[in-house]
Parts: C-alpha cells; sequence; structure tokens
C-alpha cells in the first residue's frame, strides 16, 4: 500500500495533505524519514511516526476509554466538553467510504458517568454490539443515596417497570458489599436504565461508574480521560456471543 494512502486511511488528512507530510520529510517509518508518497508497504502492523508522534496501522480502529465525568458522549455536545476531544485528531478523522467520519462510542454513558466505553469506525460492530440478540452483559458500580437493602436487591434481580415500557427490566447480577455500594450488571442498554432502575426501588444513583463490558474490565492502569487500542483478541471476545450464566 503506497505511504501515502496508509496515512489518508489512518486520519491523518486527505491524500494530498498526506503526500505534503511525506514530501517535507515529517513522516519516518523504522527511525529513518520517507520522503516518497508512493512508496510501498506492507501496512499491516506497521510502526510509523507522522511530525514525532508514533502511530499504529489499524486496518478498523477499536479502543477503550475512560470516560472521566463531566463529559458528554455526542458530537455536539451542548453543555459539557465532548468525549470526541480526548482522542488524537487522526482518530476523529479517520474516513470512511472517502468522507471523514472517524469513531464513534458504542453506545453512551451519561455526562455524570464514569469508566469504559468503547469506540470503533466499524459500522457492523457498532451494530452487533447494539443488537437486543448479542446481549453483552454490561457491570456497574453504583453509589446509592440510600442504604440498600435485599428487598431493593431483590425487586431489580426479579425485574423493575420502567416508565416507558410495560415490559419488566432485570438485573442479571445485583450484589452489594456495602451499604450505600451496589454492582449491578445489565444486558439491556435503555436510556439512564440503571438510574431508573434505582429510582423505581425507592432509591437514588448518587455515583455510577462501569466497570466491565463483557469480560472487558476496565483497566486499573487506564486513567480517567486516557484511551487505548483494543487487542484482536478483546475485539474478537465481544463478538463473540455472551456465555451461558453471564446474561
Ligand atoms: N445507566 C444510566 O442510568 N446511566 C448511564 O450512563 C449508564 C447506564
Amino acid at each position: 500500500m503506497h505511504l501515502q494512502d496508509i496515512l489518508y486511511s489512518q486520519g491523518f488528512g486527505t491524500r494530498r495533505v498526506c503526500a505534503g507530510l511525506i514530501q517535507q520529510g515529517h513522516v519516518s517509518v523504522a527511525g529513518k524519514a520517507v520522503d516518497d508518497p508512493f512508496a510501498d508497504l506492507d501496512p499491516e502492523g506497521l510502526l510509523f511516526t507522522v511530525q514525532g508522534t508514533e502511530w499504529a496501522y489499524h486496518e478498523k480502529a477499536y479502543l477503550m476509554l475512560h470516560k472521566p465525568a463531566g463529559t458528554e458522549c455526542s458530537q455536539k455536545p451542548s453543555t459539557y466538553p465532548s468525549i470526541y476531544t480526548l482522542l488524537p485528531s487522526p482518530l476523529r478523522l479517520r474516513p470512511n467510504k472517502g468522507a471523514v467520519q472517524g469513531v464513534q462510542a458504542i453506545g453512551r454513558l451519561d455526562q455524570d458517568t464514569t469508566g469504559l466505553l468503547l469506540l470503533t469506525d466499524d459500522g457492523q460492530f457498532i451494530h452487533k454490539m447494539g443488537s437486543p440478540k448479542h446481549h453483552v452483559p454490561k457491570g456497574y458500580e453504583v453509589t446509592a443515596k440510600h442504604p440498600v437493602d435485599a428487598l431493593q436487591i431483590d425487586k431489580l434481580l426479579a425485574g423493575v417497570v420502567l416508565d416507558d415500557d410495560p415490559k419488566p427490566v432485570r438485573a442479571a447480577a445485583c450484589e452489594s458489599d456495602s451499604p450505600l455500594h451496589l454492582r449491578l450488571t445489565l444486558t439491556e442498554g435503555k436510556y439512564h436504565q440503571v438510574k431508573r432502575m434505582l429510582a423505581a426501588v425507592g432509591n437514588r444513583v448518587e455515583g455510577l461508574h462501569r466497570s466491565r463490558i463483557g469480560d472487558l474490565a476496565l483497566p486499573g492502569d487506564l486513567a480517567a480521560g486516557q484511551w487505548r487500542w483494543l487487542t484482536a483478541e478483546q475485539v474478537a471476545a465481544l463478538r463473540a456471543p455472551a456465555k451461558p450464566g453471564k446474561r
């Protein structure tokens, strides 16, 4: 693949901009500047440097972000900064079928919710992860306003009715290891679901953190505001159907 096409595919600008970066000596491969936009390279596993920043070629981008509080999962936020400002510009400028599209969050977290968020530019993956049939369990750490009692846990597990649907929604797992803390696993992703479920059992969410999606846990060394590429194994595990007992 031509070096200018590699840069273009990774979100470094139009082909003309990429050719310019290369011709001006801003791009190096294996520590050596390459000034030919048509240099033919195998993109698979390629590491290159653009204006001093190292970049790894990814045909499709799959990443995790530790969403901090006070950020919105929208490209056009209304009140708080967008999570997309936390990503380097190539991730926001990756082309898709000729148009700039960048990566998109898979589902949304509320502005005050922290934790694990996945992003990708693979439309089929977004569709699969969002499909009700796929049932990826998501783990939340809840700080409750009032002490959580056994009856509340029983109701969350049995199912509660929310205002927009007569069909009850239930937690796949729910445990409390201290009075104001609840660990909840959900397999659906309705709007404000955790907050509305807690409200339905007479409690209130004071703090919400997503710690897990499927088998993927938010790494302890990924600080709020930081992102990381998912490995091929992590992407494959997320694509796989949910394991029995984890729903
Ligand atoms: N449930 C909520 O209420 N908010 C979130 O951000 C995620 C799940």
